[in-house]
Protein backbone atom coordinates (compact mmCIF):
# COMPACT_ATOMS: atom_id res chain seq x y z
CA UNK A 1 0.00 0.00 0.00
CA UNK A 2 1.29 3.19 -1.13
CA UNK A 3 1.28 6.21 1.97
CA UNK A 4 -1.43 8.49 1.47
CA UNK A 5 0.63 11.47 1.62
CA UNK A 6 0.19 12.41 -2.19
CA UNK A 7 -1.25 10.70 -4.90
CA UNK A 8 1.37 12.11 -7.89
CA UNK A 9 4.12 12.88 -5.00
CA UNK A 10 6.43 9.83 -6.39
CA UNK A 11 6.46 11.46 -9.47
CA UNK A 12 6.88 15.24 -8.30
CA UNK A 13 4.22 15.78 -11.56
CA UNK A 14 4.67 19.50 -13.16
CA UNK A 15 1.75 21.32 -14.18
CA UNK A 16 1.38 21.29 -17.70
CA UNK A 17 -1.39 23.12 -19.71
CA UNK A 18 -4.90 21.80 -19.88
CA UNK A 19 -7.94 21.55 -17.75
CA UNK A 20 -7.40 19.77 -13.92
CA UNK A 21 -11.23 20.40 -12.55
CA UNK A 22 -13.88 18.28 -13.33
CA UNK A 23 -16.72 20.76 -13.51
CA UNK A 24 -19.41 18.34 -14.99
CA UNK A 25 -19.97 15.13 -16.32
CA UNK A 26 -19.66 13.65 -19.16
CA UNK A 27 -16.65 15.93 -20.75
CA UNK A 28 -18.04 18.85 -22.71
CA UNK A 29 -16.46 17.89 -25.86
CA UNK A 30 -19.64 15.19 -25.74
CA UNK A 31 -22.00 17.98 -26.18
CA UNK A 32 -22.99 18.19 -29.20
CA UNK A 33 -24.27 20.70 -32.07
CA UNK A 34 -26.82 18.21 -32.82
CA UNK A 35 -28.58 17.84 -30.08
CA UNK A 36 -29.86 21.33 -29.85
CA UNK A 37 -33.26 20.41 -29.76
CA UNK A 38 -33.04 18.15 -27.02
CA UNK A 39 -33.27 21.02 -25.00
CA UNK A 40 -36.56 22.24 -26.80
CA UNK A 41 -37.93 19.25 -26.02
CA UNK A 42 -37.44 18.73 -22.40
CA UNK A 43 -38.60 22.09 -21.63
CA UNK A 44 -42.02 21.45 -24.06
CA UNK A 45 -42.80 18.77 -21.32
CA UNK A 46 -44.94 18.88 -18.44
CA UNK A 47 -43.67 20.89 -15.26
CA UNK A 48 -42.31 18.95 -12.80
CA UNK A 49 -42.81 20.74 -9.95
CA UNK A 50 -40.87 18.18 -7.42
CA UNK A 51 -37.22 18.93 -9.00
CA UNK A 52 -35.09 21.98 -7.49
CA UNK A 53 -34.86 24.77 -10.13
CA UNK A 54 -31.58 27.00 -10.48
CA UNK A 55 -30.71 30.67 -11.94
CA UNK A 56 -27.26 30.96 -13.25
CA UNK A 57 -25.93 34.19 -15.11
CA UNK A 58 -23.06 35.01 -16.90
CA UNK A 59 -21.75 38.52 -16.94
CA UNK A 60 -18.39 38.23 -19.23
CA UNK A 61 -16.93 42.12 -18.22
CA UNK A 62 -13.73 42.43 -15.90
CA UNK A 63 -11.57 45.23 -15.80
CA UNK A 64 -8.09 43.21 -17.17
CA UNK A 65 -7.85 39.74 -17.91
CA UNK A 66 -5.74 37.96 -15.69
CA UNK A 67 -3.17 35.92 -17.09
CA UNK A 68 -4.44 32.35 -15.50
CA UNK A 69 -8.11 32.82 -16.27
CA UNK A 70 -9.73 30.72 -19.13
CA UNK A 71 -13.23 32.40 -18.54
CA UNK A 72 -15.38 33.95 -21.37
CA UNK A 73 -14.00 37.42 -20.74
CA UNK A 74 -14.67 41.07 -22.26
CA UNK A 75 -12.30 43.77 -21.34
CA UNK A 76 -11.55 47.29 -22.86
CA UNK A 77 -13.42 48.45 -25.92
CA UNK A 78 -15.66 44.66 -25.84
CA UNK A 79 -16.72 46.03 -22.25
CA UNK A 80 -18.08 49.37 -22.95
CA UNK A 81 -21.49 50.32 -21.94
CA UNK A 82 -23.29 50.04 -24.92
CA UNK A 83 -22.19 46.28 -25.00
CA UNK A 84 -23.02 45.90 -21.56
CA UNK A 85 -26.74 47.74 -22.31
CA UNK A 86 -26.97 45.25 -25.21
CA UNK A 87 -26.33 42.42 -23.29
CA UNK A 88 -28.78 43.26 -20.30
CA UNK A 89 -31.35 43.40 -22.53
CA UNK A 90 -30.56 40.33 -24.40
CA UNK A 91 -30.00 38.47 -20.58
CA UNK A 92 -33.68 39.31 -20.07
CA UNK A 93 -35.52 38.35 -23.10
CA UNK A 94 -33.47 35.05 -22.76
CA UNK A 95 -34.66 34.81 -19.30
CA UNK A 96 -38.87 35.14 -20.93
CA UNK A 97 -38.57 32.85 -23.55
CA UNK A 98 -37.52 29.98 -20.94
CA UNK A 99 -40.16 31.51 -18.68
CA UNK A 100 -43.05 30.33 -21.38
CA UNK A 101 -41.75 26.82 -20.92
CA UNK A 102 -43.95 24.32 -19.94
CA UNK A 103 -41.58 22.89 -17.68
CA UNK A 104 -40.51 25.92 -15.77
CA UNK A 105 -44.21 26.36 -15.44
CA UNK A 106 -44.97 27.59 -11.63
CA UNK A 107 -41.94 27.10 -10.90
CA UNK A 108 -39.51 29.63 -8.56
CA UNK A 109 -35.89 29.60 -8.40
CA UNK A 110 -34.01 28.12 -5.38
CA UNK A 111 -30.93 29.21 -5.61
CA UNK A 112 -29.58 31.94 -7.67
CA UNK A 113 -25.39 32.48 -9.48
CA UNK A 114 -24.41 35.56 -10.52
CA UNK A 115 -20.65 34.15 -12.30
CA UNK A 116 -18.31 35.90 -14.56
CA UNK A 117 -16.06 37.32 -15.72
CA UNK A 118 -17.19 39.57 -12.87
CA UNK A 119 -20.76 40.48 -12.30
CA UNK A 120 -19.76 43.58 -10.04
CA UNK A 121 -18.27 45.10 -12.77
CA UNK A 122 -21.50 46.12 -13.60
CA UNK A 123 -22.54 50.03 -12.61
CA UNK A 124 -25.24 50.12 -9.48
CA UNK A 125 -27.60 51.29 -12.20
CA UNK A 126 -26.89 49.01 -14.68
CA UNK A 127 -27.12 46.05 -11.60
CA UNK A 128 -30.61 47.54 -10.46
CA UNK A 129 -31.87 47.61 -13.92
CA UNK A 130 -30.47 43.64 -14.68
CA UNK A 131 -31.62 42.34 -11.34
CA UNK A 132 -35.24 44.40 -11.39
CA UNK A 133 -35.84 42.99 -14.79
CA UNK A 134 -35.03 39.59 -13.51
CA UNK A 135 -36.77 39.18 -11.02
CA UNK A 136 -40.35 41.21 -12.70
CA UNK A 137 -39.92 38.05 -15.11
CA UNK A 138 -39.05 34.71 -12.25
CA UNK A 139 -39.56 36.48 -8.94
CA UNK A 140 -36.94 35.00 -6.60
CA UNK A 141 -37.77 36.29 -2.91
CA UNK A 142 -38.07 32.82 -1.61
CA UNK A 143 -34.63 31.42 -2.78
CA UNK A 144 -32.74 30.23 -0.47
CA UNK A 145 -29.59 31.76 -1.39
CA UNK A 146 -28.23 34.29 -4.11
CA UNK A 147 -25.07 34.20 -4.84
CA UNK A 148 -22.90 37.07 -6.73
CA UNK A 149 -19.25 37.58 -7.89
CA UNK A 150 -16.94 39.87 -7.44
CA UNK A 151 -13.31 41.58 -7.66
CA UNK A 152 -12.33 43.29 -5.11
CA UNK A 153 -11.47 46.47 -6.81
CA UNK A 154 -14.94 47.01 -8.74
CA UNK A 155 -16.64 47.95 -5.18
CA UNK A 156 -17.46 50.66 -2.99
CA UNK A 157 -20.00 51.37 -0.49
CA UNK A 158 -22.42 52.23 -3.08
CA UNK A 159 -22.27 49.37 -4.86
CA UNK A 160 -22.55 46.79 -2.27
CA UNK A 161 -25.36 48.58 -0.52
CA UNK A 162 -27.23 47.90 -3.95
CA UNK A 163 -26.54 44.68 -3.84
CA UNK A 164 -27.69 44.14 -0.45
CA UNK A 165 -31.12 45.61 -1.49
CA UNK A 166 -31.46 43.74 -4.47
CA UNK A 167 -31.51 40.54 -1.79
CA UNK A 168 -27.61 39.04 -2.57
CA UNK A 169 -27.13 36.60 0.34
CA UNK A 170 -23.82 35.16 -0.70
CA UNK A 171 -21.12 37.42 -1.22
CA UNK A 172 -17.88 36.03 -3.02
CA UNK A 173 -15.05 37.68 -3.07
CA UNK A 174 -11.81 36.55 -5.85
CA UNK A 175 -9.10 38.03 -3.56
CA UNK A 176 -6.72 35.08 -5.02
CA UNK A 177 -3.75 36.51 -2.81
CA UNK A 178 -2.70 39.31 -0.27
CA UNK A 179 0.29 40.00 -2.01
CA UNK A 180 0.58 42.93 -4.26
CA UNK A 181 3.43 41.74 -6.12
CA UNK A 182 1.92 38.27 -6.67
CA UNK A 183 -1.51 39.77 -7.62
CA UNK A 184 0.52 42.44 -9.93
CA UNK A 185 2.75 39.65 -11.82
CA UNK A 186 -0.77 37.82 -12.55
CA UNK A 187 -2.33 40.39 -14.11
CA UNK A 188 -4.85 41.11 -11.42
CA UNK A 189 -6.91 44.69 -11.76
CA UNK A 190 -6.75 45.07 -7.48
CA UNK A 191 -3.56 45.24 -4.79
CA UNK A 192 -4.27 44.23 -0.99
CA UNK A 193 -6.13 47.36 0.00
CA UNK A 194 -8.82 46.92 -1.99
CA UNK A 195 -9.25 43.63 -0.19
CA UNK A 196 -9.86 45.05 2.71
CA UNK A 197 -11.87 48.04 1.99
CA UNK A 198 -14.20 45.98 0.10
CA UNK A 199 -14.27 43.15 2.39
CA UNK A 200 -14.54 45.56 6.00
CA UNK A 201 -17.72 47.87 4.40
CA UNK A 202 -19.40 44.32 3.10
CA UNK A 203 -18.93 43.06 6.71
CA UNK A 204 -20.01 46.14 8.12
CA UNK A 205 -23.85 45.88 6.16
CA UNK A 206 -24.62 42.56 7.19
CA UNK A 207 -24.32 39.82 4.08
CA UNK A 208 -25.36 36.59 5.24
CA UNK A 209 -22.32 35.06 3.70
CA UNK A 210 -19.04 35.99 2.89
CA UNK A 211 -17.33 33.84 0.79
CA UNK A 212 -13.33 34.44 -0.27
CA UNK A 213 -11.21 32.75 -2.86
CA UNK A 214 -8.11 32.13 -3.04
CA UNK A 215 -5.81 30.14 -5.84
CA UNK A 216 -2.76 28.08 -4.74
CA UNK A 217 0.12 28.59 -6.78
CA UNK A 218 -0.10 31.57 -8.69
CA UNK A 219 2.75 33.04 -10.43
CA UNK A 220 5.67 34.02 -8.53
CA UNK A 221 3.98 32.18 -5.15
CA UNK A 222 6.86 31.23 -2.90
CA UNK A 223 6.21 29.31 1.00
CA UNK A 224 6.92 32.52 2.67
CA UNK A 225 4.01 34.42 1.05
CA UNK A 226 1.12 31.61 0.70
CA UNK A 227 1.68 30.86 4.57
CA UNK A 228 0.97 34.66 5.07
CA UNK A 229 -2.20 34.40 2.78
CA UNK A 230 -3.46 31.86 4.69
CA UNK A 231 -3.13 33.20 7.92
CA UNK A 232 -4.45 36.88 6.82
CA UNK A 233 -7.26 34.63 5.40
CA UNK A 234 -7.72 33.21 8.70
CA UNK A 235 -7.80 36.85 10.50
CA UNK A 236 -10.40 38.44 8.28
CA UNK A 237 -12.94 35.78 9.43
CA UNK A 238 -14.75 35.16 6.30
CA UNK A 239 -17.60 32.89 6.15
CA UNK A 240 -16.60 30.33 4.03
CA UNK A 241 -12.67 30.06 2.07
CA UNK A 242 -12.30 28.81 -1.39
CA UNK A 243 -9.14 27.24 -2.17
CA UNK A 244 -8.44 26.77 -6.05
CA UNK A 245 -5.44 24.90 -7.29
CA UNK A 246 -4.19 26.74 -10.19
CA UNK A 247 -4.33 24.82 -13.75
CA UNK A 248 -3.26 26.80 -16.71
CA UNK A 249 -5.94 25.97 -19.57
CA UNK A 250 -5.32 26.49 -23.14
CA UNK A 251 -6.91 29.41 -23.35
CA UNK A 252 -4.77 31.45 -20.91
CA UNK A 253 -2.39 34.02 -21.38
CA UNK A 254 0.56 31.91 -19.74
CA UNK A 255 -0.05 28.98 -21.92
CA UNK A 256 0.20 31.72 -24.70
CA UNK A 257 3.79 32.07 -23.52
CA UNK A 258 4.89 29.02 -22.69
CA UNK A 259 3.32 28.14 -26.43
CA UNK A 260 5.73 30.53 -28.12
CA UNK A 261 8.74 29.81 -25.87
CA UNK A 262 7.81 25.99 -26.34
CA UNK A 263 8.01 25.51 -22.86
CA UNK A 264 5.68 22.27 -21.68
CA UNK A 265 5.65 22.82 -17.88
CA UNK A 266 3.87 25.96 -16.75
CA UNK A 267 5.63 28.74 -14.53
CA UNK A 268 4.31 27.46 -11.27
CA UNK A 269 4.55 25.13 -8.37
CA UNK A 270 3.72 21.90 -9.23
CA UNK A 271 0.90 19.80 -7.97
CA UNK A 272 2.37 18.47 -4.62
CA UNK A 273 3.18 21.69 -3.96
CA UNK A 274 0.03 23.00 -4.79
CA UNK A 275 -2.01 20.35 -2.82
CA UNK A 276 0.66 20.60 0.33
CA UNK A 277 -0.49 24.33 0.29
CA UNK A 278 -4.37 23.41 0.01
CA UNK A 279 -3.73 21.36 2.82
CA UNK A 280 -1.77 23.60 5.00
CA UNK A 281 -4.86 26.38 4.20
CA UNK A 282 -7.14 24.01 5.67
CA UNK A 283 -5.61 23.08 8.64
CA UNK A 284 -4.68 26.44 9.69
CA UNK A 285 -8.43 27.26 9.20
CA UNK A 286 -9.66 24.11 10.99
CA UNK A 287 -7.46 25.32 13.92
CA UNK A 288 -9.22 28.27 14.11
CA UNK A 289 -12.74 26.58 13.92
CA UNK A 290 -13.53 26.37 10.50
CA UNK A 291 -14.80 22.70 8.78
CA UNK A 292 -13.97 21.24 5.39
CA UNK A 293 -17.09 21.72 3.50
CA UNK A 294 -15.64 19.99 -0.13
CA UNK A 295 -12.22 19.63 -1.96
CA UNK A 296 -12.12 23.44 -2.13
CA UNK A 297 -13.66 25.32 0.70
CA UNK A 298 -13.68 25.51 4.42
CA UNK A 299 -16.59 27.41 6.25
CA UNK A 300 -17.09 28.64 9.79
CA UNK A 301 -20.25 27.38 10.75
CA UNK A 302 -21.67 24.43 8.09
CA UNK A 303 -25.23 24.51 9.07
CA UNK A 304 -25.59 28.27 8.63
CA UNK A 305 -23.58 28.71 5.81
CA UNK A 306 -23.96 26.22 3.27
CA UNK A 307 -23.43 26.66 -0.35
CA UNK A 308 -26.80 25.65 -1.79
CA UNK A 309 -25.57 26.42 -5.55
CA UNK A 310 -23.04 23.36 -5.17
CA UNK A 311 -25.20 21.21 -3.36
CA UNK A 312 -28.18 21.71 -5.66
CA UNK A 313 -26.35 21.29 -9.09
CA UNK A 314 -24.00 18.38 -7.35
CA UNK A 315 -27.95 16.52 -6.53
CA UNK A 316 -29.18 16.77 -9.96
CA UNK A 317 -31.30 20.04 -10.07
CA UNK A 318 -32.62 21.59 -12.69
CA UNK A 319 -30.85 25.00 -13.65
CA UNK A 320 -31.42 27.81 -16.29
CA UNK A 321 -28.40 29.28 -17.43
CA UNK A 322 -28.42 32.68 -19.39
CA UNK A 323 -25.48 34.32 -21.05
CA UNK A 324 -22.61 34.11 -23.59
CA UNK A 325 -21.22 30.59 -22.81
CA UNK A 326 -22.98 29.51 -20.04
CA UNK A 327 -23.89 26.13 -18.53
CA UNK A 328 -27.36 24.91 -17.86
CA UNK A 329 -29.31 21.55 -17.14
CA UNK A 330 -33.02 20.25 -17.42
CA UNK A 331 -33.67 16.68 -16.53
CA UNK A 332 -31.47 15.01 -17.24
CA UNK A 333 -29.93 17.32 -20.76
CA UNK A 334 -27.08 19.11 -20.22
CA UNK A 335 -26.52 22.60 -22.40
CA UNK A 336 -24.04 25.12 -23.07
CA UNK A 337 -24.97 29.12 -24.23
CA UNK A 338 -23.37 30.25 -28.01
CA UNK A 339 -19.83 31.11 -26.71
CA UNK A 340 -18.90 34.21 -28.57
CA UNK A 341 -21.05 37.49 -27.73
CA UNK A 342 -22.14 38.31 -31.63
CA UNK A 343 -23.88 34.99 -32.31
CA UNK A 344 -25.23 35.01 -28.69
CA UNK A 345 -26.80 38.68 -29.01
CA UNK A 346 -27.94 37.39 -32.49
CA UNK A 347 -29.99 34.32 -31.46
CA UNK A 348 -31.89 35.84 -28.65
CA UNK A 349 -32.63 38.77 -30.81
CA UNK A 350 -34.00 36.70 -33.59
CA UNK A 351 -36.43 34.79 -30.96
CA UNK A 352 -34.31 31.90 -30.29
CA UNK A 353 -32.64 30.05 -27.24
CA UNK A 354 -28.98 30.91 -27.67
CA UNK A 355 -27.96 27.14 -27.10
CA UNK A 356 -24.69 26.29 -28.99
CA UNK A 357 -24.45 22.58 -27.76
CA UNK A 358 -26.04 19.93 -25.95
CA UNK A 359 -25.95 16.32 -24.27
CA UNK A 360 -28.88 13.99 -23.15
CA UNK A 361 -27.32 11.87 -20.36
CA UNK A 362 -28.16 7.96 -19.91
CA UNK A 363 -29.43 6.67 -17.27
CA UNK A 364 -25.79 5.24 -16.46
CA UNK A 365 -24.26 8.90 -17.14
CA UNK A 366 -26.52 10.47 -14.54
CA UNK A 367 -25.27 7.91 -12.29
CA UNK A 368 -21.88 8.16 -12.90
CA UNK A 369 -22.20 11.86 -12.60
CA UNK A 370 -23.69 12.03 -9.23
CA UNK A 371 -20.99 10.16 -7.67
CA UNK A 372 -18.31 12.36 -9.57
CA UNK A 373 -19.37 15.37 -8.51
CA UNK A 374 -20.78 14.07 -4.60
CA UNK A 375 -17.10 12.38 -4.57
CA UNK A 376 -15.90 16.69 -4.29
CA UNK A 377 -17.95 16.59 -1.05
CA UNK A 378 -15.50 14.32 0.29
CA UNK A 379 -18.37 11.25 0.75
CA UNK A 380 -20.73 9.13 -0.74
CA UNK A 381 -24.12 8.09 0.82
CA UNK A 382 -24.55 4.35 -0.53
CA UNK A 383 -28.14 4.24 0.28
CA UNK A 384 -28.89 7.58 -1.76
CA UNK A 385 -27.97 6.12 -5.06
CA UNK A 386 -29.98 2.86 -4.17
CA UNK A 387 -32.98 4.87 -3.90
CA UNK A 388 -32.66 7.39 -6.46
CA UNK A 389 -30.78 5.05 -9.63
CA UNK A 390 -31.38 1.75 -7.96
CA UNK A 391 -27.92 0.73 -8.08
CA UNK A 392 -25.63 -0.40 -5.35
CA UNK A 393 -22.32 1.72 -5.49
CA UNK A 394 -20.00 -0.93 -4.00
CA UNK A 395 -20.97 -3.41 -6.89
CA UNK A 396 -20.87 -0.60 -9.69
CA UNK A 397 -17.97 0.77 -8.53
CA UNK A 398 -16.22 -1.74 -6.32
CA UNK A 399 -12.97 -1.54 -8.93
CA UNK A 400 -12.97 2.05 -8.13
CA UNK A 401 -13.36 2.32 -4.34
CA UNK A 402 -11.14 -0.96 -3.90
CA UNK A 403 -8.45 0.51 -5.48
CA UNK A 404 -8.87 4.01 -3.79
CA UNK A 405 -9.49 2.01 -0.34
CA UNK A 406 -6.01 0.13 -0.98
CA UNK A 407 -4.07 3.24 -1.72
CA UNK A 408 -5.61 4.81 1.45
CA UNK A 409 -7.34 7.40 -0.04
CA UNK A 410 -10.54 6.55 1.37
CA UNK A 411 -12.55 4.71 4.12
CA UNK A 412 -15.68 1.88 3.72
CA UNK A 413 -17.56 2.01 6.66
CA UNK A 414 -21.46 0.66 6.64
CA UNK A 415 -22.91 2.66 3.45
CA UNK A 416 -20.51 5.17 3.96
CA UNK A 417 -17.58 6.55 1.95
CA UNK A 418 -15.49 9.06 3.19
CA UNK A 419 -12.11 10.06 1.14
CA UNK A 420 -9.26 11.07 3.63
CA UNK A 421 -7.52 13.93 2.82
CA UNK A 422 -5.03 13.61 0.58
CA UNK A 423 -7.40 12.09 -1.15
CA UNK A 424 -10.03 14.94 -1.23
CA UNK A 425 -7.26 17.07 -2.07
CA UNK A 426 -6.28 15.68 -5.58
CA UNK A 427 -10.08 14.24 -5.96
CA UNK A 428 -10.22 16.00 -9.46
CA UNK A 429 -7.29 13.56 -10.80
CA UNK A 430 -8.99 10.39 -9.02
CA UNK A 431 -12.22 10.98 -10.36
CA UNK A 432 -11.39 9.98 -14.11
CA UNK A 433 -11.49 6.39 -12.97
CA UNK A 434 -14.63 6.88 -12.22
CA UNK A 435 -15.12 7.53 -16.15
CA UNK A 436 -16.76 5.42 -18.52
CA UNK A 437 -14.07 4.29 -20.98
CA UNK A 438 -15.41 6.42 -23.57
CA UNK A 439 -15.03 9.52 -21.73
CA UNK A 440 -11.66 8.07 -20.32
CA UNK A 441 -9.10 10.35 -22.06
CA UNK A 442 -11.50 13.14 -23.55
CA UNK A 443 -10.60 16.68 -22.91
CA UNK A 444 -12.37 19.15 -20.91
CA UNK A 445 -13.14 21.76 -23.11
C1 LIG B 1 -15.10 34.17 -12.19
S1 LIG B 1 -13.83 34.27 -11.04
C2 LIG B 1 -14.46 35.22 -9.65
C3 LIG B 1 -14.90 36.66 -9.83
C4 LIG B 1 -13.96 37.65 -10.46
N1 LIG B 1 -13.92 37.42 -11.86
C5 LIG B 1 -12.57 37.60 -9.90
O1 LIG B 1 -11.74 36.94 -10.48
O2 LIG B 1 -12.38 38.25 -8.87
C6 LIG B 1 -13.90 32.69 -10.29
C7 LIG B 1 -12.69 32.17 -9.59
O3 LIG B 1 -12.04 31.20 -10.38
C8 LIG B 1 -10.73 31.04 -9.90
N2 LIG B 1 -9.83 30.84 -11.05
C9 LIG B 1 -9.80 31.55 -12.20
N3 LIG B 1 -8.85 31.07 -13.02
C10 LIG B 1 -8.26 30.02 -12.38
C11 LIG B 1 -7.22 29.09 -12.71
N4 LIG B 1 -6.57 29.16 -13.87
N5 LIG B 1 -6.90 28.13 -11.81
C12 LIG B 1 -7.56 28.06 -10.62
N6 LIG B 1 -8.55 28.90 -10.27
C13 LIG B 1 -8.89 29.86 -11.13
C14 LIG B 1 -10.38 32.29 -9.10
O4 LIG B 1 -10.21 31.95 -7.74
C15 LIG B 1 -11.60 33.16 -9.28
O5 LIG B 1 -11.90 33.90 -8.13
S1 LIG C 1 -11.27 39.01 -12.96
FE1 LIG C 1 -11.97 36.87 -12.72
S2 LIG C 1 -13.09 36.38 -14.60
FE2 LIG C 1 -12.00 38.34 -14.96
S3 LIG C 1 -10.15 37.73 -15.98
FE3 LIG C 1 -9.66 37.73 -13.80
S4 LIG C 1 -10.14 35.62 -13.00
FE4 LIG C 1 -11.04 35.87 -15.04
Amino acid sequence: MTPATDVLSSEKKQTTAGNYFVANYPPFSFWKRENRHKVEEVLDRKSNLDTPLGLYLHLPFCRKRCHFCYFRVYTGREAKRDRVAAYIEAVLNELKAYARKPLLAGRLPQYIYFGGGTPSFLSPEQLEQLIHGMKSVLPWDRAEEVTFECEPGTLDERKLDVLRELGVTRLSLGVENFSDHVLKSNGRAHLSKEIYRSYDYARSIGFHQINIDLIAGMLNETEENWHSCVAKTAALAPDCVTVYQMEIPFNTAIYQQMHERGDIVAPVADWPTKRAWVAEAFEKLEDSGYTVADAYSAVRNPDEYRFRYREYLWTGADMISLGVSSFGHFRGVHYQNEKDFGPYIDRVAGGELPIHRALEMTEEEKLVREVILQLKFGSLDRAYFQEKFGADIYDRFSRQLGRLRDDGHLAIDGDRVTLRRAGLLAIDELLHDFFLPQHQSARYT
